[in-house]
This record gives C-alpha cells, structure tokens and sequence, in this order.
C-alpha cells in the first residue's frame, strides 16, 4: 500500500527557490526495524534553515537531489521496535516531509504530551531555545542595555525580543514592512521596530536605538549585519544565529564591512553558536520559557498551514516573509 506521501526534492536550485524544485509522491508505509519506531508525522517544522541545507554540508549533511526533503517533526509513534518507546508516544525528529518514516530511537527525543502540541515546534522547540541560549549565553543582555534583533517578526526573533524585554532591555526589532513593524511594538511590546524594507535603514536604526546597541542578535547577515556593526557600543556582543540574507540565491561576494576593523575599535565579541550544543541544559531554558509563557510575559506567536502539499509553498513564502511567528505544517 503507497500511502506514505512525501515530498522530494527533484533539484537543487542554484538561484532562489521555487515550486519547481519538489515533487510529491508517495511510497510504501516504512517497516521499523530492531531498534526502529515507525511515526506518523503531525507537524512540519519550516525553518529557513531548510533552504540553507540545499547548499551543502552545514551542522548537518546536506540535502540532496531525489531524496525525500529533511526537516524536523513533531510525530506519534504508531508501533515500535524500540525499548522505551510505545505506539501514543510523541517526539521529535528529522523525519523529512512526507506521512511516515522510520526511525532509530537514538535519532527521536521523546516530548512530554502538552496542549496545544505546536508548542513543542515553537516556543518550547528549537526557535524557542534557540532563542533563548543565543540570546542569554552570547549575548549577556544587561537591564538598561539596547538589544536589536533582525527577523524579528520571525519565530526565533519574535522571542529574542520578548526575552530582552523581560531582562529589561531597550529592544528594537528589524522586519520587513510596516504591519510587521506595528506588530513588534503593539502586541509584542518591542521598544521601537525599523522596516529595512523602507530604506533608509542606519538612519531609522540609529533613530530608534539613540544610545547604540550593546547586543545584536543576528539572524540574517548581510546588509543588516553591515548597519548594526557601526553602530555597535564599545563591548557590545553579537549573537551569530543565521544569516537568512544569505541563503535563497547566490550569497553575497563581499561584506559586510567593517570586519574586523570594528570589531577591535569597539572591542566587540561576535559568536556563532548552534542551539543543539546546549540541549543538555534544556530544562533550565523550558523552566523559565514555560513560567513566562503562563505569566503572560512571551507571547506564543504561531502560522500554521494545512496540508503536506503546501509544504513546498509554505517554505519558499517564509524566506520571501509571509510568516509571523512560528511557521509550520500541519500534516
Ligand atoms: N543557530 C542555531 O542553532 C539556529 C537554530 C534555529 C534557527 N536559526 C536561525 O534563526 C534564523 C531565523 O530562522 P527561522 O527559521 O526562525 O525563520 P523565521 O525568522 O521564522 O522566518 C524567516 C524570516 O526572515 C526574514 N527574511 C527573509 N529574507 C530576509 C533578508 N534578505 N533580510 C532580512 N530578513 C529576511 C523574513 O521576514 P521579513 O518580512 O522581516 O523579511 C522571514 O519571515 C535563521 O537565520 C536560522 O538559520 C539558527
């Protein structure tokens, strides 16, 4: 019996991604083997880490032509040929697009049952950590320090912003367009936002971050990275989480300048981190996630779109930012 749908992707684009690249399909339900559950996917995680995958190998393998497109899942077991793992069980993994795959229990993190499940992809996920580790471990905000942050109408940024608001930062978000931008600042509670779309962005920044900015959390590289860095306070620490303006195309041949330049004048530290590496102190992170979240502090911010046909579509409108929040797919 096909009746695993999934979701290939046929060729990898060299310049921005399209419809044309997937195909669906579908195929037989995978057996699990010894050590193996089979899971049926609930929920697609879209990250615009997706699309960075199709240029090679990053902190994963790349995604290659004609396989099944990779992605993260919150998925059920349905039977299990592994010790510790029971049909009902929900959890976490690479399981691609597509109905069902099967998986070593090693490659699956068991997830508590809560209500509503989406949370598992967003704030108590990988955006939510990320978040909050990129945040708080580099970027070391202070109270009354000036926090920017890009994408920040998007899943991670959306709560990097409200974390900085919570530890008493001035916080200014950089989205594109102007609802996005009244978004941030009229239910988010952000400072101030700048639309980079408008531009005349290192006037509009600088107007809305008067005292320079002591951390910058950077999810998209590039242009954006280039008119923070001046603008930088003599210590100030930028948080390297992405760099989105990098991705769906050819990257960019130079830039951005000012580096290393800026960094020695004003003494700046600039780390990459990846969230993976702090999934040992994940239960400190979701302790203080989960008591904001009830407090009211963080607002959950999700766009979640039916049907595993939309996937393709669902990713390539998030790297043009159609999303707010935390985009996924429901399968
Ligand atoms: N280091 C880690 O461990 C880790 C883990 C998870 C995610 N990440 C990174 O976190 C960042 C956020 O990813 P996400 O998956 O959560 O996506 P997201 O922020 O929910 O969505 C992407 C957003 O990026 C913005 N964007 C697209 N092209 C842009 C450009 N050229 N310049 C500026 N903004 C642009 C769009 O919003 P606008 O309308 O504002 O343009 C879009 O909504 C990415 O860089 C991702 O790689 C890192």
């Amino acid at each position: 019996m096909t009746d695993n749908r999934q979701i290939l992707l046929i060729e990898k684009p060299t310049g921005k991604l399209g419809p044309e690249h997937f195909k669906m399909s579908s195929a037989a339900r995978p057996e699990p083997k010894d050590g193996e559950a089979l899971l049926r996917v609930r929920y697609i995680s879209l990250d615009a880490a997706n699309r960075a995958w199709m240029h090679g190998a990053t902190y994963r393998s790349a995604v290659e032509a004609n396989s099944v497109m990779a992605g993260g899942g919150i998925a059920e077991v349905v039977s299990s040929k592994a010790e510790g793992l029971a049909p009902g069980d929900i959890v976490f993994a690479d399981t691609g697009w597509q109905d069902y795959a099967a998986l070593p229990a090693k490659h699956l993190t068991k997830m508590p049952k809560i209500e509503p499940l989406t949370y598992l992809l967003s704030v108590y996920g990988i955006a939510g950590l990320t978040a909050y580790f990129g945040l708080l471990d580099i970027g070391k905000p202070k109270a009354g320090e000036t926090v920017v942050v890009s994408a920040a109408a998007g899943s991670v940024g959306s709560i990097v912003g409200q974390i900085a608001k919570i530890k008493g930062c001035h916080v200014v978000g950089i989205a594109g367009g102007k609802d996005k931008c009244h978004w941030l600042t009229a239910e988010l509670g952000f400072d101030a936002a700048v639309d980079y779309k408008d531009g005349a962005l290192f006037k509009a920044l600088r107007a809305a971050a008067p005292k320079g900015i002591d951390v910058y959390f950077d999810n998209v590289g590039g242009e954006i990275l280039e008119a923070c860095l001046p603008q930088m306070n003599n210590y100030g620490r930028i948080a390297c989480c992405g760099a989105i303006s990098q991705y769906d195309g050819a990257p960019q041949a130079t830039g951005p300048r000012g580096v290393p330049g800026l960094i020695v004048v004003k003494r700046l530290v600039m780390q990459g981190f990846i969230v993976m590496d702090y999934m040992k102190e994940r239960d400190r992170a979701l302790a203080d996630l989960q008591g904001w979240v009830a407090s009211g502090q963080l607002k959950v911010q999700e766009d979640i779109i039916d049907g595993l046909e939309n996937t393709p579509k669902a990713l390539i409108g998030l790297l043009a930012g159609e999303n707010r929040g935390k985009r996924m797919v429901k399968v």
